[in-house]
């Protein structure tokens, strides 16, 4: 057996367990689990940190669960909680530690990364980050004409720009402030050049979001903005009152020109995807305001706590990282589906990916073996109800497995009309219908009341048959509130570290977008017709040969 499966998952004792439990599963119909157990509700029902988890629409029984809390405990999945917050190197290709939780670390304990207290720094970047949005929403700082700031633009990709820009559009109505904040990603000079259209560069400020202020896309929008500002009023001295930097490489904010006192700090051992608790989160506290943003570093928090201390069974990240992987290991599916029925917690599903994805998209173990298991699934979604009318098809008579995560307050922001009720049934029935199906006898025998002939029914109604079977989780929360935002996005950070864990890769690193960045530095010199050695396939040559009009020869 070579390293490899040596040290697989597979070779764990529940993995073979629940392998032999899928087949007796896969003959279950949750019509039926149901059934037989009125309680199934309440037995697959738990809450903490304000985020209520019914997880009965699941293909599960109650020995389904106590297999997969096995696995967690075969795979160590407490000492790999602790080691976590204990700060140790668990982002182990990095070597450094995964300390996303210390941004939310409200107590006055200490944590420690190679011997020395990184709270201190912590808590100072906070107050750092209280008295610039105090300056600004004070209108003690102001611009160059001496005019209060009216708009934010906040340059950054990724993790730079995913949180911040979900976050605070989930907090919408929690804005307090005229302030307008916009968000610089792409490098698709359509992005900049939309942003910068209407505004004013007397009032506008930019916050340069980059852990290592080297991400191409992010320099060369600063590039542009930096310029139009000195083109439009602005010059060398008056740069510093408009614009500051989030970065934990310093030194290279100041080369770009950036002043040292406008830069606020963030550390190695804070990924990107999990910094918008960091000065990243700048944005956030400019709209909603500093108590805002503790509030939802609390709510973080909370969930942080649940989710150190709980017991497995009834932790909520752990059970539903488990589900996914008895979904994604044992029952075949590739995806899941992020589906928030909460106009402002739109974006949540593309954050989500990044979070997801880019963590657990791997297929090297700790050791350096190729994975003989699936890991990281493919994160998709949108907002409900707009779904059932684009995508819920698949959902419901597709051949594919993607199991979904319902999403949904309890009280609208908004109450209008009856549209909270309405939601509210639409994301309930989808789940249930998901569930339950509708059988072929019941889908002829709709058509036979509905006036068909036995024959018009019985050739159509083959075509309404919906099997059900499908799984989801419903998430719900009292009101999407700065503390539950908080409280659900760090359920979904943790969800993301268990299912490393299990499958015993690294969550913190990503080498796989390295090879994109080196080989497009090659075709831009051949774009922008710079000498370069580098051969190039037939294709990527015939593509920059139609990028530079030297066309196909008809
Ligand atoms: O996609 C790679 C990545 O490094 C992400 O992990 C990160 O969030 C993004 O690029 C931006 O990186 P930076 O904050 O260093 O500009």
């Amino acid at each position: 057996m070579s390293n490899a499966h040596k040290n697989s998952l597979k070779s764990l004792p529940s993995w073979a367990a629940l392998d032999a439990h899928a087949e007796h599963i896969s003959s279950q119909h949750m019509r039926d689990l149901f059934k037989e157990d009125p309680d199934r509700f309440n037995r697959f029902f738990t809450e903490a940190a304000g985020i209520k988890l019914d997880y009965s629409k699941n293909r599960i029984t109650p020995e389904t669960m106590s297999l997969l809390m096995d696995m967690a405990r075969e795979a160590k999945l407490p000492e790999k909680i602790e080691a976590m917050f204990q700060g140790k190197a668990i982002n182990t290709t990095e070597k450094r530690p995964a300390l996303h939780v210390a941004l939310r670390n409200l107590s006055d304990e200490s944590i420690m990364v190679d011997d020395k207290d990184i709270m201190p720094e912590v808590r100072d970047t906070l107050k750092q980050m209280d008295q610039f949005v105090w300056r600004i929403h004070s209108a003690q700082w102001r611009g160059f004409s001496n005019k209060p700031f009216t708009d934010i633009v906040s340059i950054g990709i990724g993790g730079s720009f995913l949180g911040p820009k979900l976050v605070s559009a989930s907090l919408k109505p929690y804005w307090n402030n005229a302030l307008n904040c916009h968000y610089v990603a792409n490098i698709d000079g359509s992005h900049i050049t939309e942003v910068l259209k209407h505004l004013n560069p007397e009032t506008t400020l930019f916050i340069i979001q980059s852990k290592s202020f080297g991400t191409q896309e992010t320099l060369e929008n600063t590039k542009v903005a930096r310029s139009w500002f000195l083109r439009n009023g602005g010059n060398l001295e008056t740069i510093a009152k408009h614009f500051v930097a989030v970065t934990a490489n310093t030194e290279a904010a100041i080369d770009f020109g950036i002043q040292q006192e406008n830069i606020f700090p963030m550390w190695d051992w804070v990924g990107g995807r999990y910094s918008l608790w960091s000065a990243i989160g700048l944005p956030i506290a400019l709209t909603i305001g500093m108590d805002g943003f503790k509030a939802l570093l609390s709510g973080a928090n909370a969930m942080d706590t649940h989710f150190r201390t709980a017991p497995l069974e009834e932790n909520l990240p752990v059970i539903q990282a488990l589900l996914g992987v008895w979904y994604g290991n044992f029952l075949g599916a590739d995806s899941h589906a992020i589906l928030p029925y909460d106009h402002y917690l739109r974006g949540l599903p593309a954050h989500i990916q990044q979070l997801d994805m880019e963590s657990n998209g791997k297929s090297v173990d700790l050791d350096g073996s190729p994975t003989d298991y699936t890991t990281g699934p493919i994160i998709w979604g949108g907002a409900g109800a707009n779904g059932q009318h684009a995508y819920h098809q698949l959902l419901h008579q597709g051949t594919r497995l993607s199991p979904a995560d319902f999403i949904i307050p309890l009280q609208s922001h908004n109450p209008v009309a009856n549209h909270h009720a309405i939601l509210f049934a639409n994301c309930l029935s989808q789940t249930q219908a998901l569930m339950q199906g509708k059988t072929e006898q019941e889908a002829k025998q709709e058509l036979l009341d509905g006036g068909l002939s036995e024959k018009e029914a019985t050739k159509l109604a083959p075509h309404k048959v919906i099997q059900g079977n499908r799984p989801s989780n419903t998430l719900l929360f009292d009101r999407a509130t700065p503390r539950t935002v908080g409280a659900l996005i760090a359920l979904y950070e943790h969800k993301v570290y268990v299912q490393g864990a299990i499958w015993n890769i690294n969550s913190f690193d990503q080498w796989g977008v390295e090879l994109g960045k080196q080989l497009g530095n090659e075709i831009l010199h051949k774009l922008l017709k710079e000498p370069s050695t580098n051969e190039l396939d037939s294709s990527t040559e015939g593509l920059i040969n139609l990028y530079n009009g030297q066309g196909q020869s008809t």
